[in-house]
């Protein structure tokens, strides 16, 4: 497994950085055969694998459901786990609490917070003092979906820009060891990437972050069905998935499936009539 300086060389190596989402056994599987170098339980299983409409409806109790799943699936890789909407906003003791609930019972390797408002830039320093490392999310910070007003790419102008720079150097002065980029310009993530000595990985934020992040679901086209621009699928498993239900289904009422191949036979056959 990849510790936290292996990922700290990377960027001062120019190596990039792979990251994944998972949120079940099957898909943690997949990406640690696959050599990621990180993966993170999203809070984005919320619309992937639970069907809400956002990440506002995840609650503690299914970030550790789901990432206790990963870890099975995937014991040897760096792990992050999102902290859900809301879970980390009442107060510092709260947050603190649901932070330890999150990191013990799932093994993580790092927690994930959304923004830079005083309270999480507090947050991050007291769970790094703590010894929980946490990773950063800037840009496009889906839990505040609706105060942003959308999905939209954030700081195109030279006020919203100047103020992502600014947050990004904040989160990694207060002990942040990694930031995720989402949906900003790919020409402000490379100054920011060459700003913070820390690793930042993008979504959607071009090809100069020290690494990318995709959702699981959206590579594979595997029950998404639009894609964000910043998406490129590797295959369709929509298509692949539906054609092979519907093989088995038709299979099943013509009675070509089973087959004594895939059936069990007596050894003994004198019993039979
Ligand atoms: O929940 C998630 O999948 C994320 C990534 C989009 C970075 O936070
Ligand atoms: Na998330």
């Amino acid at each position: 497994m990849l510790s936290r300086l292996d990922l700290q060389k990377m960027k001062e190596n120019k190596e990039k950085i792979s990251m994944l989402t998972a949120y079940d056994y099957p898909s943690a599987k997949a990406a640690e055969k696959s050599g990621v170098d990180m993966i993170l339980v999203g809070d984005s299983l919320g619309m992937v694998v639970l069907g809400y409409s956002s990440t506002v409806q995840v609650t503690v109790e299914d970030m550790i459901h789901h990432a206790k799943a990963v870890r099975r699936g995937a014991p040897n890789t760096y792990t992050v786990v999102d902290m859900p909407f809301m879970s980390y906003h009442i107060s510092i003791e709260e947050s603190l609490t649901n932070a330890r609930a999150i990191f013990q019972k799932t093994e993580a390797q790092a927690l994930k917070v959304e923004g830079a408002s005083k309270e999480v830039l507090e947050l991050i320093k007291r769970l790094t003092e703590a010894g929980i490392p946490v990773v950063a999310h800037l840009g496009l910070t889906p839990q505040s979906v609706n105060v942003l007003g959308g999905y939209k790419v954030q700081g195109k102008d030279k006020e919203t820009a100047r103020k992502l720079l600014d947050d990004s150097v904040k989160v990694a002065e207060h002990g942040a060891v990694s930031i995720v980029l989402e949906c900003v310009p790919k020409e402000l993530a490379e100054i920011i990437t060459k700003e913070v000595n820390i690793p930042t990985i993008g979504i959607g934020a071009g090809a100069d972050c020290d690494g990318q992040v995709l959702v699981y679901h959206d590579i594979l086209k595997y029950g998404v069905d639009r894609l964000p621009k910043f998406v490129k699928p590797y295959t369709d498993f929509n298509k692949h998935g539906e054609e092979a239900v519907k093989s088995y289904v038709s299979e099943v009422k013509n009675g070509s499936f089973p087959t004594d191949a895939q059936s069990f036979l007596m050894k003994d056959k004198s019993l039979l009539p």
